[in-house]
């Protein structure tokens, strides 16, 4: 298994490329089962979640195709992948494809709309009624949908005649059941409002496109979006926009190491409460026409209390990153997570390195240490794995990240990217 070797201390100068958001291009790609007729995406990262989700989406008739690379291309380019779900062969998503990654569910949206009917697994986890699917289920609901749990399978039916338009009101705000309702009413009949309907880019992203594919959406990027139904979609190109939640992980990296670094093709403007977190924390942060410079020279880190919160707040995907960053603050900080209960499995593994964090409920306070010390730690999911390497960035000696096939799901080339900037990390395999 493979693991990541930092040894901590150096800064980060030069510059990252930052990739297409691999928040976007799942569901995009899961949008392709719309039609029949071929969705081309382009700047669709390298990720282990993208070549999961090819692998799904072929288990429904999709075929997908990724375009090759010139030799003279850019390394760090995105793909260029190519969808065809001409004929939908299967309506079922089995549970081993989607226990895998739980944003596979959201094929539950296309192929209720396009077939009348889906057999997707629940994503594992809680039981039905808590946590997973709640706010999908009474969507598609709404819809007209008839929904049935058997087997650890969610069975939903269309009405005769397809789905028809409704007003979906979701409690709370949830980042997959709007991308899923809205894919579903996109082909259904009338006029669907969804209310309290995320507001992150990744759905403006995903609305974009499905206009792009011939679907009538006004109101994406606020919480009420407005979707008159159309028959049929049709062929589309997009490109996948940047990806915020790797930016901000650079960002924050940068921070950590001091240095200077243009994260190239980043955005400002979709990761703003992060970036004015970091200025508070002591970072130089600055737009030019290529990207977002970030830059920490001389300077320590200051402390910050932060809260997470639906976009536009402080995304809970950056909360264990900028704990790690928080741990060498000077200063006592507070990050607190509404998101996710129970989001904090890097906080055993930060305090290996020396970090000193108290945990009380959703909140963990932070007690900022002039050192970090290296030491192996273990991946836990994606995000925590990262905050591992930014604190090993900062530490003292050799950190050892392992397990990481978590950090493959999300981040491309990560080793590559940082050490072309001046960071001593390896990828080490046994
Ligand atoms: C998306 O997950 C992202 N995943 C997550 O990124 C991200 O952390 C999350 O949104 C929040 O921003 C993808 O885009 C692929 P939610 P999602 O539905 O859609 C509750 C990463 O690291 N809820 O917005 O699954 C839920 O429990 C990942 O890249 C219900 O109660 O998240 C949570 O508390 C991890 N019932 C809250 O809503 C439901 O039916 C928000 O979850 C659905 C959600």
């Amino acid at each position: 298994m493979d693991r990541i070797r930092i040894v901590g201390g150096a800064p980060l100068n030069g510059r990252i490329p930052i990739s297409g958001a691999k928040n976007a291009a799942l569901p995009l790609m899961i949008a392709s089962l719309l039609t029949a007729e071929t969705l081309t995406l382009e700047n669709v990262p390298r990720l282990a979640d993208v070549i999961l989700l090819k692998r799904i989406l072929g288990n429904h008739g999709a075929e997908v195709t990724v375009e090759g690379k010139r030799p003279s291309q850019d390394p760090f380019a995105g793909d260029t992948v190519r969808l065809t779900a001409g004929e939908i062969v299967d309506t079922t998503a089995p549970y081993d494809l989607v226990s895998k990654m739980r944003a596979s569910f959201w094929v539950i949206g296309p192929l209720l709309a396009r077939m009348g009917e889906a057999k997707v697994s629940l994503p594992g986890g809680c039981a039905i009624g808590t946590r997973p699917v709640d706010f999908f289920l009474t969507g598609l609901a709404s819809l007209g949908a008839s929904i049935e749990i058997e087997a650890g399978y969610v069975i939903a039916k269309a009405p005769a005649g397809g789905l028809v338009g409704g007003r979906v009101v979701f409690p709370k705000v949830s980042v997959g059941a709007t991308h899923t309702v809205l894919m579903a009413a996109a082909l259904a009949r009338g006029e669907t409002v969804i209310e309290n309907a995320a507001r992150e880019p990744e759905i403006v992203d995903l609305a974009d496109c499905l206009v792009k594919m011939g679907a009538e959406i006004e109101g994406a990027g606020t919480s009420e979006i407005r979707v008159q139904g159309v028959s049929s979609l049709h062929a589309a190109r997009h490109r996948v926009l940047p990806d915020r939640i790797e930016t901000g992980t650079y960002a924050i990296a940068v921070a950590m190491a001091g240095g200077d670094v243009l994260l190239e093709g980043a955005r400002y403007d979709l990761l703003e409460s992060a970036f004015d977190v970091l200025v508070e924390a002591g970072a130089e942060v600055s737009t030019t026409n290529e990207g977002v410079r970030v830059a920490r020279n001389g300077h320590g880190i200051g402390p910050v209390r932060v809260t997470t919160a639906p976009f536009p707040g402080f995304p809970t995907d950056l909360q264990a990153q900028l704990m790690a960053l928080t741990a060498k603050a000077k200063g006592t900080s507070s990050i607190t997570e509404t998101i996710f209960e129970n989001r904090f499995m890097h906080v055993q593994e930060l305090a290996r390195l020396g970090a000193r964090i108290h945990l009380d409920g959703d909140t963990a306070t932070i007690e900022g240490v002039e050192k970090l010390t290296g030491a192996p730690v273990m991946a836990t999911d994606l995000r925590a794995s990262v905050s591992l390497v930014i604190a090993g960035l900062a530490a003292e000696g050799e950190t050892v990240v392992n397990r990481v096939y978590h950090l493959d799901r999300g981040f491309e080339r990560l080793e590559a990217k940082l050490s072309q900037c001046g960071a001593t990390i390896e990828r080490v395999s046994d």
